[in-house]
This record gives C-alpha cells, structure tokens and sequence, in this order.
C-alpha cells in the first residue's frame, strides 16, 4: 500500500519526529472536550485566534498567517512568491543540512535549490550564504536553531543575510526556537523582506491538531496570505491552540524537562565516547558510526529514533528527541545496552585480536 504520511514505527516511545514526548496540556483536550456541534457544522472563524496569536508573539494582526502547520506556510510561502507570480529561473538557497519541505517546495514551484554546505561542526555558513544570493534568489530558507544538528543562527547572521537580499524572501523557520535561542521576531519590523515561521506542533505538543504561524509584514505575508486556502485550519484545532496559548505554565515547565534531558543525553554520550553536537533545539545529533544496527535494535527495545545517515552531510548520526525526563532516561538506558552489546560482539569476533 502507498504510505500517506512517515511510516509508523509501531508501539513504544517515539523519538524520531522532535515530537512533545509529554504530549499537549490537559487544558488542551478540555477545549477539544467542550466543541459543540455548530462549531463542527459550521466552517472555522480565524479572526480571534489570528489576533490571540498576534498578542503572543506581540505583532500586528494583518502580520500573522495561520497555516496548516508550518509544513503548509513553507510550501505556501515558495507557491505565493515563485509559482504564482510565474518567475522563472527562480532559486531559493538551503543551507545544509535543512528540512526536506525546503527542497521539496522549492521542486514543487519548479524553483533550483542551491545548497550551501555547512561550515566545519555545522557552525553556520553566514558568508557562503551571501556569496550565492544571485538576482534570481527568491527565497532563503534559513532554520533556527536548525533540524538536524541543533545549532542556532545568531541573530546579527541572519541580520546580514536579510539586508544582502532585499530582492528575495527570507523565510526564518524557527519551529524550536521556544527551546533555546533568541526569536527574530523582534527584528521583523525592520526587514519587509523576511518572514517568521513558528509552530505549535513542537513546545505546545500540537503536532496532531497541525497549526504553524508564518509572520511578517505586509509585502511578504500578504503573497503567501493570497495562495492560502480560506479554511485551511480547522475549528478543533483553532479551539486546541487557544487553549494551549492559555495555559501559561505547560511551556517553560516542559522546556525544563527538555533542558535536563539535553544534559542526561550529553553526559551519556559522553560516556559512550560518541561525538554529538549541544543543541538548543528538543532534539540531540549524535554520531554513531554505522547507523542500521543501532536503530534496529533500539527499535526492537520499543525506542524509535530517526536515521541522519543518508544526508551526505550528517554521516553515521542518528537524532534523538529529549523530551520528558523520564523517556529520556529509557532511552538513554537502551542506547547503553544496545552500545556496550554491539561493542562486546565486536571484540569477541575471530580475528578482532581480543577474542579468547
Ligand atoms: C525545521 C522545521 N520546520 C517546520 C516543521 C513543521 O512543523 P509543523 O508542520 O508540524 O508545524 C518542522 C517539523 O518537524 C521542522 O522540523
């Protein structure tokens, strides 16, 4: 059968889509609990979640889109600025490593995506970057702090970026940003050419209602805003994130658990002897040489983790998801047993020179 979606990984803790392992706020599903039947028959009503959305992020309403998960604002955003206004030639720049929706909208429009390969340890190539901005850059897909590796872009980076290409559209993805790092968000006011992507799938654990925001001013929102569908979010959803926007303590309470779990997964891979990279981001890259063996088996132990290893830029590494403190501990818990396993089988191999 044709899959639609990832595929399943089956039962057990799922730490391969940088999911809230905790799952959404109580009052969340309160909110879920309470719809009542017009709100189901009748189609959905944006204004007051575009303007509770706007006081969050402290922005002016017309600058806010909400999108079917920030998924469709990215894919919205490349249809809004190359396909409907028909520029051919178009070229949108993609940092490496970078999230698959970047590449794949940027096919969808017929636009050419120009990869820019990362800088040793993945530290952002600013310059590189710069140098390819051309005058048929459309868009820039710059992800903060980014999907694999964890790392940030400082903000006088993207400051740069966004004034070397006032022709084209800066889209700052900055789905785990709640996690760590500083928001850009400030900054938009000055720069009429970037957009804001945020989501609540990650810090609010929305990713099963799908709503992402994409903010910005006028000139860049609004082509992105007439290539929306008009019901694009549905009535539950919208009821889940203003709930979830109410719920003032879930947030930094569950960014704690993720801080503490970033540290347990630092210190265990220190322990392993294997090469990570500190994240801001809900997640950890950790390098694990051949990647197969290990997922498997942690997988076989309930524990699903996402394989890096094709992306010729993220060799042998796996990513982990550090969520609740206690997933992260089973997790970690696993990865040792299956670690010291594969590393006793090896020594014990004829010819390994250790086997007795
Ligand atoms: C970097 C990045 N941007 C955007 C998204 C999309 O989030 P959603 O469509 O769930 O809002 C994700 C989800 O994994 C992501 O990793």
């Amino acid at each position: 059968m044709v899959l639609q979606g990832y595929p399943d990984p089956g039962e057990g803790l799922r730490l391969h889509l940088n999911e809230n392992t905790g799952g959404c706020s109580p009052q969340v599903l309160e909110a879920i609990r309470g719809v009542r039947p017009t709100d189901v028959s009748t189609y959905p009503q944006y204004r007051e979640a575009v303007h509770a959305t706007a006081r969050h992020f402290g922005v002016d309403p017309d600058w806010v889109l909400l999108t079917n998960g920030l998924d469709e604002g990215i894919l919205m955003a490349a249809i809004g600025h190359i396909a409907k206004p028909r520029i051919h030639d178009a070229e949108t720049i993609i940092p490496l490593p970078a999230f698959d929706p970047y590449p794949n909208s940027t096919a969808a429009v017929g636009a050419t995506a120009v990869r820019v390969p990362p800088d040793r340890n993945y530290a952002f190539p600013t310059q590189a970057v710069i140098d390819a901005i051309t005058p048929r850059t459309r868009m820039i897909f710059l992800n903060t702090p980014n999907n694999p590796t964890g790392q940030l872009i400082p903000i006088p980076d993207l400051i740069r970026i966004s004034e070397a290409a006032p022709a084209a559209v800066v889209l700052i993805d900055e789905a785990y940003i709640e996690f760590g790092g500083t928001t850009f968000l400030p900054q938009l006011p000055r720069f009429p050419n970037v957009l804001v992507g945020r989501t609540f799938s990650k810090a609010y654990g929305l990713a099963g209602m799908r709503v992402g925001v994409v903010i910005g001013q006028p000139q860049a929102l609004d082509p992105v805003r007439s290539v929306t569908l008009p019901f694009n979010i549905n009535g539950v959803a919208l009821a889940a994130m203003h709930a979830a926007l109410q719920d003032t303590d879930f947030l930094p309470r569950y960014a704690a658990q993720v801080r503490e779990s970033r540290e347990r997964l630092y210190a265990a891979f220190d322990r392993l002897g294997y090469e990570y990279w500190p994240s801001a981001a809900n997640y950890v890259m950790v390098r694990v040489g051949e990647t197969a063996p290990i997922i498997e088996a942690l997988a076989a132990k309930k524990i699903h983790v996402r394989d890096r290893s094709k992306d010729p830029t993220t060799p042998g590494c796996i990513r982990m998801t550090a969520g609740m403190v206690e997933h992260t501990v089973a997790a970690i818990e696993a990865l040792e047993d299956v670690t010291r396993l594969r590393r006793f089988a090896a020594s014990a191999r004829p010819g390994s020179g250790q086997a007795r």
